[in-house]
């Protein structure tokens, strides 16, 4: 075995997390739901949300027979909405296709929508005990680290390179606990800021530690600066309740509940009595928010509006009106989840 693997495995005993929901259990359906809702989320912020969804899907019947809609609110604060649309879509697939089973073949779990190859090999790992190489975000902070591989791994070349030494270093026997320890050093110790090299089990032959670059590894992305983008949400509020319209499947946010938006401030008013039939009140800006995408900045300017009256007649399209703690319910993007806890607040008079 590898002196890597050997002293990984080793640590994780006293030093690794145990006792994790997930941990512990072979049911590749828990596996897999916890592996996609980890993608970028935090151990701490995943528990809730995991027992969460297992409690109201407890396995793939369950989940390929829900309604999306309310797969979606059981989303709802985690971002990444994708993951459950996906999650949903494998379910299904998994219905019709794989006798309601989730398939043990690797290809067949990666073919699935969502699974990628590292997550495919996590699943195979924890819950069929199959000999593959995960490679997530941690993992080629890591072995950048432990091989002083230069250049950006979201590049091709060097991401293959990775794929190999992932490869290379696996363990014989004990990949579950390996593949645990991996990712807990690098959520743990072998962290992007201030890597903990002195709690390290890798440390002594870690070769950016012996060149004192742990810095240097893995080299960023590309500084290209993200593009800003802006837009007015409007917060129509009447009798205690505010109106969320459902956005379209595609696109940010895709069928998620939120506020009507527009382009500009000036037309709010109007824009409320054209599209909806509200006749309302002058509206109010509330502080702008900041919201980071991957792939741009967003700056969102709420206006609180007081509906007056609704035109008898007018259609509301997918809209509704709901309470605040009703909204707070149903799949909404973050954003609009602060904007409507900022609401409750006893404070602000519009609503209580
Ligand atoms: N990140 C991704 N998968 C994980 C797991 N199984 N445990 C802890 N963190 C993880």
């Amino acid at each position: 075995m590898s002196a890597f693997a050997q002293q990984l495995i080793c640590w994780h005993k006293q030093h690794g997390r145990h006792g994790l929901p997930w941990q512990g259990s072979r049911d590749p359906y828990a596996v897999w739901l916890s592996e996609i809702m980890l993608q970028q989320t935090q151990v701490s912020s995943v528990i809730p949300y995991y027992r969460r969804f297992l409690g109201s899907f407890p396995d793939i019947a369950a989940l390929a027979a829900a309604e999306g809609d309310e797969v979606l609110a059981h989303w709802s604060g985690l971002g990444y909405y994708s993951r459950a649309r996906n999650l949903h879509r494998a379910a299904q697939i998994m219905a019709e296709q794989h006798a309601g089973e989730f398939p043990r073949e690797f290809e067949h779990i990666q073919a699935l929508p969502g699974i990628g190859r590292s997550t495919a090999a996590a699943i195979s790992a924890f819950a069929f005990g199959a000999r593959r190489a995960i490679l997530d975000g941690n993992v080629k902070r890591v072995l950048a680290r432990y091989l002083a591989v230069a250049g950006y791994p979201g590049e091709k070349k060097v991401e293959d390179l990775l794929w190999r030494h992932a490869e290379a270093l696996l363990p014989e026997n004990g990949i579950e606990i390996y593949t645990q320890a991996l990712m807990d050093l690098g959520a743990t110790l072998c962290k992007r800021g201030k890597p903990e090299c002195a709690s390290c089990p890798v440390s002594a032959d870690c070769i950016a530690r012996q060149q004192g670059r742990q810095g240097v590894f893995p080299q960023p992305r590309p500084r290209k600066s993200l593009p800003e983008k802006a837009t007015t949400m409007l917060l129509f509020m009447r009798q205690g309740e505010i109106f969320l319209e459902k956005r379209p499947p595609a696109g940010i946010w895709g069928g998620l509940w939120s506020f009507p938006e527009s382009d500009g401030t000036e037309d709010a008013q109007r824009q409320g009595e054209m599209r909806f039939g509200f006749e309302s009140g002058p509206p109010e800006p509330a502080p702008v928010m900041r919201h980071v995408f991957t792939h741009f900045r967003l700056h969102i300017q709420p206006l609180l509006i007081n509906v007056r009256r609704i035109r008898p007649g007018a259609r509301q399209q997918d809209g509704v009106w709901l309470t605040v703690d009703d909204a707070m319910e149903v799949a909404i993007p973050t954003p609009v989840r602060k904007l409507l806890a900022g609401l409750g607040r006893p404070e602000r008079k519009g609503l209580s």
